[in-house]
This record gives structure tokens, sequence and C-alpha cells, in this order.
């Protein structure tokens, strides 16, 4: 009987798994020099977990069980709600700045598609405890920094920011009830994967007012801070928008400041489909617009609060490995030659009856440090030396005739194909040092 994997997994063989390890060691590297510190939850959690604040989205797509306990459990579709439990449960402890990251497995029930799976790996950064944009621009900036260290430019993808804040005050400025804003939310987020029509009919599902839909609608389009004012002319008059407007000019000049200017963009689409945002929300996009978001996050000021802890507020960012393996691919950023094995020594064994002062060198080559390999086979030199290519290896160390008669080693350095004769006992002395 032949069982094939579950729809929307995927097996990671050595080579998918080399690309999978290039992604995480980076999202590593830059979370450390950005000063983040890295943590992790368990892979399930309650089910309940999710129903309070991630929204239905995301609990449509739960993976869930009953323990044999009968506890009702869900695998995690996302790591922030563990977050949230788990600050809020040292809240007093922790250090401050809280700046954490995690590179978590997770699984959503999706419709596996081009850069969505069921099971999928995703970065995250968070800060918590810093209620000011200094906090939000920084994640905009380290999620930057990393698409950069990787080789993709301002003109390979673009970073979209708004803010639900702002959003909020405008669509009640003109017209839009505020118990209609949760709901709505869902549905602007998905605007860009709905045919237009239907987008509208969703919209005026949930908002009556025909006018309030209509300029709706035109601040969806809106690209530049200025383009509010021609929908909202007396936005100046409304403070709690006009403050929001300054947390984004704020996030934009610290963006600027930062050298990551000419990656961000204003996007007042940009909405999260996630219940829980308060305030500035981005999401970075392939610039043709032909892949879902590589990533997205924002500000979420309640969720400690709503999972029973102090009111702390929080911003930070999730990247799922998907869409930037597809990205990194198609810009030619992820090559195959990437990911050589590479050896320092392969040590070839040219008479059997030498096997054991092989196996002698090769442990003490590796036990020095050295990547080491060897053939199983006693075969013939050129089938070895075949090997010692195959697995990368910069030099093979031939034991054969010379150590018979004078307990020397054959050095041979792969690239230049240049050989020498080594005294076995220096040799094996400054091996840790050859590398
Ligand atoms: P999210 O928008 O649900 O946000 O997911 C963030 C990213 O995870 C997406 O942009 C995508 O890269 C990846 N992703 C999501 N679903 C899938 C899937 N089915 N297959 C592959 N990749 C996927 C969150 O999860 C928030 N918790 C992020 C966050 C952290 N906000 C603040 N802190």
């Amino acid at each position: 009987m032949k069982i094939p994997p579950v729809k929307g997994t995927r097996d990671f063989y050595p080579p998918q798994m080399a690309v999978r390890n290039f992604l995480s060691d980076g999202w590593k590297a830059v979370s450390l020099r950005n000063g983040f510190v890295e943590y992790d939850g368990p892979i399930f959690e309650y089910l309940r977990m999710y129903q309070v604040k991630s929204g239905d989205e995301i609990v449509e797509q739960l993976f869930h069980l009953t323990d044999r306990g009968g506890r009702e459990l869900a695998i995690r579709p996302e790591i922030t709600p563990t977050l949230a439990r788990m600050i809020n449960q040292q809240i007093n402890a922790l250090p401050r700045p809280i700046k954490w990251f995690s590179m978590p497995r997770l699984c959503r029930a999706e419709r596996p598609q081009k850069g969505r799976l069921r099971e999928f790996f995703q970065w995250n950064i968070d800060i918590v405890g810093v209620d000011d944009v200094l906090a939000d621009a920084e994640v905009i900036f380290c999620t930057l920094d990393y698409l950069r260290s990787v080789g993709l430019s301002s003109s390979d993808i673009i970073a979209k920011i708004s803010s639900r804040k702002l959003l909020a005050a405008l669509l009640e400025h003109v017209g839009v009830p505020h118990d209609k804003l949760d709901g709505l939310y869902p549905i602007l987020d998905k605007k860009a994967k709905l045919p237009g029509e239907a987008f509208v009919e969703m919209v005026a599902g949930v908002v009556e007012s025909s006018q309030a839909v209509d300029k709706l609608l035109a601040l969806m389009e809106v690209h530049s801070a200025g383009q509010i004012k021609d929908i909202v002319p007396d936005i100046a008059a409304n403070d709690i928008a006009q403050a929001a407007l300054d947390e984004v000019h704020q996030v934009f000049d610290l963006l600027e400041a930062m050298g990551v200017g000419d990656y961000c963009r204003f996007d007042m689409s940009i909405v999260r489909g996630l219940a829980y945002y308060t305030g500035i929300v981005f999401e970075v996009h392939d610039a043709v617009g032909d892949l879902r978001a590589v990533c997205g996050g924002g500000r979420y000021d309640n969720l400690l609060r709503d999972f029973g802890g102090p009111s702390v507020p929080a911003t930070g960012m999730g990247m799922g490995d998907c869409v930037l393996e597809i990205l990194l691919r198609d810009r030619g950023l992820l090559t195959e030659g990437m990911f050589k094995r590479k050896m320092d020594y392969f040590v070839a064994c040219a008479d059997s009856n030498l096997r054991p002062k092989a196996m002698e060198i090769v442990a003490r080559l590796r036990q020095s440090g050295a990547a080491t390999e060897f053939s199983y086979k006693s075969a013939n030199l050129g089938k070895q030396l075949k090997a010692a290519d195959a697995c990368g290896a910069r030099h093979c160390l031939i034991i054969g005739q010379e150590y018979s008669t004078d307990k020397k080693l054959v050095l041979k350095e792969m690239a230049s194909g240049t050989q020498s004769l080594v005294n076995e006992s220096n040799f094996l002395e400054k091996s840790a040092f050859i590398q």
C-alpha cells in the first residue's frame, strides 16, 4: 500500500532542506543583528486561544483535535497568540524591551495554492511594551533588512504601509458605524483577491449608506497622504484621524532615515485580515503583483489585555517561507550552486589493509573540527577521487603505498589538482589549521 503525503504538506529531501535552512539561517542572523532574541512555544494550544481574537478566517482554517482528556486543542496557525500568552505569564519578570523572534512550523487548513500551503514555516519578529512608532518602523526596517540581505531590491518588492487607526477614524468620519468596522476589515483585506463587483457587494452588505460605501471605495485607492484630503477635505478637523496620519508620516520619515524609504509606499488598501491589529499595518508584496503577500504585520495594542493580561502595546510581523522561496527563485536569487555540499577533506584509502589507519585519520580530522568524508569501499583511486569531488571536498588525503613505505600521505588540493607528500603526524597536528 502506497501512502501519499498529505495535501498541502512538503517533504524536505536534502536539497529542499538546504533551502529551508538557508532561509531560516538568514532570518535568524538578521533577527539577532536587529536585537531580537529567540523564543518558541508548543505546536498545539487550547482551541479557544485562537477564537479570542484572531478572527473568523483563521478559526475556519484550524486543524483541531480533542485529546483523550476531552480537551479541545488546535495546531498553531500563527504564533502571536502564544507570544501574548507567554508574555502575560511572566510580564513582570521579563527584561524590557521585549524584542523576540521565532521561526515556528504552522498549520492552516487553507486551500493549497501558489505560495499558500497547509504546513509552512513563518519568521516572526515582535516588539512588546513600546508605545512608539519607533518600534513599528524598526519592525518594518528589520523585515526589509532581511529581504535586502537576500538580494531583493526596491524594484523587486514593495512594503505597503497603512494604519488601521487612520482607516477606522476616516471610515467613521464618512459615516461607517463603529460597530461595523470589525466585520468590514476581513472584507477589505480580500479586495485584491476578489472580482470588483463581488467586493463592492460584500462591502454594501455591511455598510448601508451608499454615500459611505463610495467614500470607502475611494479611500481604498489612496496611495499618498495628500490624496486623503480629496476624499475627506475636513480631515484636519478630526483629531484622531489627524494624529493617526501624523504617525504614518513619522514612520515614513524614520524608514527614510534608515535607508529603506525607496521600498516603502503608503497604501490604504492594506488592512490585514487578522482581527487584532490596532495601528500601523503593513505587507510586503512582489513589485509585479503576481504573488500573495510575502509577509504582513502591524501594531496590536490590545491582544495581551484581551488574553487576560495588562494593557501592553505590541507590534510585529510574520513572513512565511513559501512566497519568499518562489520570489527568490523567480529573481534568480536561489540557485542550486548555492547549496553544493562542502567538505574539508576526503580520505581515500588505496589499500584495504590500511583501512583501520584510514579510519583513524578520518576520526582525528573530524575531531579536530574538519568536515571529513570517506568511501565505504576501497575501490580504485579514480572512483574515490570522483566521490571526493561529488561531496565538494577541498582536499583529498590519500593513504596508500607512500604510507606503507615511509608513513607519508598524499595531499591533493582538489581545485588545482596539485599534490604534495605530507608526514602523517605533522599533518594531523596541523590539520585543524589547514581547513
Ligand atoms: P498572516 O498575514 O496571517 O499574519 O501571515 C503572515 C505571513 O505568513 C503571510 O504573509 C505569508 O507569508 C505567511 N502565510 C500565512 N498563511 C500561509 C500559508 N497557508 N502558507 C504559507 N504561508 C503562509 C500572521 O500570521 C501574524 N501573526 C503576523 C504577526 C506577527 N503580526 C504581528 N506579529
